[in-house]
């Protein structure tokens, strides 16, 4: 039996959740036909939408499904952008950190290269904190430029978080509308839109134990976006398509059980992470933990073996039935320095020595024993083959 570690990347399906998917997935009804099944329907999606709006905690007018959170990424960024364009040629600034997600740096850089985007981010340092007190100094003498500010509320690869209701008021000086990613901190850590001060949030399902495939971008009411996709002008006209009802009905359970767990489950995972972390020291002298003069979401922990290929150590890992990550899943394959750690000013060596460990629902002490009894072996085969990439076999 494999242990499971790598929450970040995507959760298991919650139980009663592929229950709710597969039944709805058997009604038959396209939600914008006027006969009684497409009604049936149509409620089931107004009803999903209602309880996912409790979850994140805003009007159920302001939640627009997606396909996930790539695209809730893309049309907050680009839709956002386009809009600011039409409203003042002027505003070409998109503010970020190159410690995003790049389905965040990648439509930003999209818009730099095909578009009029002047792209600035925002220094980071070494333990992944975004500099506030920078942006509140730029804002300063460029507020009026900027069209957008996009910043994740956590971190994927390291799980550390930023104060966005800082980010909100700090740009609200300014009118600048501030999109956030939130798909690594929503159910992890409190993540309420009506309190954030925020124009836009991505969310994604399958990172709480809902589908892959299914997203939302929750829009304020003040906000308004230029939309990507042009069609039959569904969810208020700003993301065409027949809607995704099953979908829809099974994110809105997962993230309303998340939701309701999240207090417990914060402190179970916490202190599993903690002692985890604990425990790893005791076992080996070259990992060092990130983020430690920052604030870290409970269920994460981000690490870096000097002197080994964190690519060395997952496949070491996983050959004794331990599943964790470098980081981010999406650039898995990838074999390169996480673009994360480079961009918190750390070295080459250092970039490619990460292991992120991260914990959900299905977590135990079994699990945290599993993964320090077989660290060791995987430190000793990855410290002899060292870092081939940057040439530093030390
Ligand atoms: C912070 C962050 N943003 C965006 C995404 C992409 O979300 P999705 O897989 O739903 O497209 C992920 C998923 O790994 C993520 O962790």
């Amino acid at each position: 039996m494999s242990v499971y570690l790598d929450y970040a990347a995507t959760s298991p399906l919650r139980p009663e959740v592929l229950d709710c998917y597969v039944e709805y997935l058997k009604t038959l009804g396209n939600p914008s036909s006027v006969h009684t099944a497409g009604q049936l329907v149509r409620r089931a999606l107004e009803e999903a939408r209602e309880e996912l709006a409790k979850s994140v905690d805003c009007n159920r007018n302001e939640v627009i499904f997606t396909s996930g959170g790539t695209e809730s990424n893309n049309l907050a960024i680009k839709g956002l952008f386009w809009q600011q364009r039409t409203l003042d040629p002027a505003k070409k600034i998109i503010i970020s950190a190159g410690t995003e997600h790049h389905a965040v740096i990648d439509p930003i850089e999209w818009l730099e290269k095909h578009d009029a985007a002047d792209i600035v981010w925002v220094p980071v340092d070494y333990d992944g904190n975004v500099d506030l007190n920078w942006l509140e100094v730029f804002l300063s003498s460029k507020g009026s430029e900027v069209a957008l500010i996009s910043l994740m509320w956590a971190n994927n690869e390291t799980g550390v978080i930023t104060d966005i209701k800082k980010v909100t008021e700090l740009a609200d000086k300014y009118s600048i509308p501030v999109h956030s990613d939130a798909i690594a901190a929503f159910g992890h850590i409190e993540t309420s839109f009506k309190d954030s001060g925020l124009a836009a949030m991505s969310i994604s399902a399958h990172k709480v134990g809902g589908p892959i495939g299914v997203g939302a971008l929750i829009v304020s009411r003040a906000t308004k976006l230029v939309s990507l996709v042009h069609g039959g002008g569904q969810e208020r006209g700003m993301r065409s398509g027949t809607m995704n009802a099953p979908g829809a009905k099974a994110f809105a359970l997962a993230a309303t059980n998340t939701i309701a767990e999240l207090k417990a489950e914060t402190q179970r995972l916490q202190e599993l992470r903690d002692k985890l972390v604990e425990e790893v020291s005791k076992v080996t002298a070259v990992a060092k933990l990130t983020g430690q003069k920052a604030p870290r979401m409970p269920h994460n922990a981000h690490f870096v073996f000097e002197g080994c290929s964190g690519d060395s150590l997952l496949f070491l890992l996983d050959q004794q039935g331990i599943e964790v990550s470098t980081g981010s899943a999406c650039q898995a394959g990838v074999n390169g320095p996480s673009h994360v750690l480079v961009a918190m000013g750390r070295s080459a060596a250092e970039a490619y020595g990460c292991l992120r460990v991260t914990l959900g629902t299905d977590s135990s002490e079994e699990d945290i024993t599993a993964f320090i009894s077989a660290l060791p072996k995987a430190v000793e085969g990855a410290l002899k083959a060292g870092i081939p990439q940057t040439g530093d076999s030390k």
